[in-house]
C-alpha cells in the first residue's frame, strides 16, 4: 500500500508494511527530507512558529505522531532501531527549528538597522541663517582696524547716573551743552535713589574705565546711546556710539590726529584725507571735529554729471565726528595726575558712518527690520 509522506506518521509500521531495519531507515529519511524541505519554507516569524507547532506539538505534532505510532506499537526487534532513528531525528528537528529561529531573528534585525541606518549621502537639513545686521557690521569693521593698533573692547552700562553722563565729563548742572543731548529720565518708584538716565553717549565709560584702570589705557567702547532727538533721515532716538580713549604718559596732539587719520583711511580707503577743525566738547581740550575728503566726489566738490556734489554739497568736505584731547578736568575725577598723563578721545556715531561708506540716505531703514534692506548686506 503507497502512502503520501504527509500521512505516514499517523499509521502503524504494521499498517505501513514496514518490517525490516532499511525500511525503518528508509521511512525515516523520508519523513527527514520532508522536515528539511518544510524547514526551507519558514522564512518568517509566523511560519516557524507554524513548522514547530507541527513537528514539536504535544498532541498531534509529528513527533508525538511518530512516537505513538511507530515507536511505542513497534515489534520488539524494530523497537531499538525505530527509537535510536527517532531520537536522531528529534535531536535533527530540534537543531533545525532553533537555528531557523536565530537566522529570522538576524534578519529582522539587519532588516531593522538598514531602515534605522544614517544614510549619509542624503542631502542636509537646509536651515536658514540669518547674516549680521549692517550696524553690527561696521561695527566690526572699526574694531578690527582698532585692534590692529592695541585698542582693546570694553562695555558700559546704558542706564546711568547723572555723575558719570555728565558731572564727571565736565559737563554741570545748567551747563548748556546739557539740552544738545536732551535727555531720557527714568520713572523710578518713589524712594528709589535717583536720578537715572539713558546714556546720550558713550563718553561716561572713559570716566568708568578711568576708574578701574590706571594708564595706560587704550580702548574701545561701542553700544547703545539715547537721546530726545526727534526721527528724520539723520537722526534716531536711539543710534549706535564707539568711544575712543588712549591715556598715557606721553600721547600727543600728533599720535591723536595720526590714529584718527589711520582709522579713516583704514575705513574709507587710502587715498580719503583727513582734515580737523576747532569744536568744543566740554571733557576735551582742545576739542576738534574731523572731516574727511567726500568720498563721493573724491573730494573735488563735483559730481560726476558735472553738478554740485549732493553728498558734500559741494564743500569736498564731509563732518565724522567729534574728538579732542581729554580735558585735564576730567583726569581729576579718576584720581590721575593731569600733570603726569595726556590722552585723546572720540566719539564715532556708527549709524552715519555706516550710512555714509553704504551711501544710505535715511537713518530710519537701520531699525525698520526690512528683510529687503537686509538682504543687501549679507
Ligand atoms: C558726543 O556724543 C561726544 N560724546 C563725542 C565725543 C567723544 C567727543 C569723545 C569728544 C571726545 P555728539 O553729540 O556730536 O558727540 O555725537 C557724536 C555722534 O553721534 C555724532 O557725530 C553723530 O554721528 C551721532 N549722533 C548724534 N545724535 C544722533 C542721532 N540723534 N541719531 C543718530 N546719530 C546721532
Amino acid at each position: 500500500m503507497s502512502t503520501a509522506t504527509e500521512t505516514k506518521h499517523t499509521q502503524t509500521l504494521a499498517a505501513l508494511s514496514v518490517g525490516s531495519a532499511d525500511q525503518v531507515h528508509e521511512l525515516f529519511a523520508e519523513l527527514r527530507a520532508r522536515f528539511d524541505a518544510e524547514t526551507s519554507n519558514a522564512t518568517n516569524e509566523s511560519s516557524w512558529k507554524a513548522l514547530r507547532d507541527a513537528w514539536f506539538g504535544r498532541k498531534s505534532g509529528v513527533l508525538t505522531l511518530v512516537t505513538d505510532n511507530w515507536l511505542k506499537p513497534a515489534s520488539p526487534g524494530l523497537k531499538r532501531i525505530v527509537g535510536a532513528s527517532l531520537n536522531e531525528l528529534r535531536t535533527h528537528v530540534d537543531a533545525q527549528i532553533e537555528a531557523r529561529r536565530l537566522a529570522i531573528e538576524a534578519g529582522a534585525e539587519a532588516t531593522a538597522t538598514t531602515k534605522d541606518r544614517v544614510d549619509l549621502s542624503l542631502p542636509g537639513v537646509v536651515r536658514p541663517v540669518g547674516s549680521h545686521h549692517l550696524i553690527r557690521q561696521v561695527l566690526q569693521e572699526i574694531e578690527d582696524i582698532f585692534f590692529s593698533i592695541g585698542f582693546s573692547v570694553v562695555e558700559g552700562p546704558e542706564i546711568e547716573t547723572p555723575y558719570y553722563n555728565f558731572e564727571a565729563l565736565n559737563i554741570p548742572e545748567h551747563h548748556p551743552v546739557r539740552d544738545d543731548m536732551d535727555t531720557f529720565y527714568l520713572e523710578l518708584p518713589k524712594g528709589t535713589p535717583g536720578p537715572l538716565l539713558l546714556r546720550t553717549h558713550t563718553s561716561p565709560v572713559q570716566i568708568h574705565t578711568m576708574e578701574k584702570r590706571q594708564p595706560p589705557v587704550r580702548v574701545i567702547v561701542p553700544g547703545k546711546v539715547y537721546r530726545r532727538d526727534n526721527p528724520d533721515a539723520t537722526h534716531s532716538f536711539m543710534f549706535h556710539q564707539i568711544e575712543g580713549l588712549a591715556v598715557d604718559t606721553d600721547i600727543t596732539f600728533c599720535d591723536f590726529t595720526g590714529t584718527i587719520d589711520y582709522f579713516v583711511k583704514q575705513f574709507f580707503g587710502e587715498t580719503v584725507k583727513t582734515r580737523f577743525r576747532p569744536s568744543y566738547f566740554p571733557f576735551t581740550e582742545p576739542s576738534v571735529e574731523f572731516d574727511a575728503s567726500c568720498i563721493f566726489c573724491g573730494g573735488s566738490g563735483t559730481a560726476q554729471s558735472g553738478g554740485t556734489c549732493g553728498k558734500c554739497k559741494g564743500a569736498g568736505w564731509i563732518e565724522l565726528f567729534g574728538a579732542g584731547m581729554v580735558d585735564p578736568a576730567v583726569y581729576g575725577f579718576v584720581n590721575y595726575d593731569p600733570k603726569k598723563v595726556s590722552g585723546f578721545a572720540f566719539g564715532i556715531g556708527i549709524d552715519r558712518l555706516a550710512m555714509l561708506k553704504y551711501g544710505i540716505d535715511d537713518i530710519q531703514v537701520f531699525f525698520q527690520n526690512d528683510v529687503r534692506f537686509l538682504r543687501q548686506f549679507p
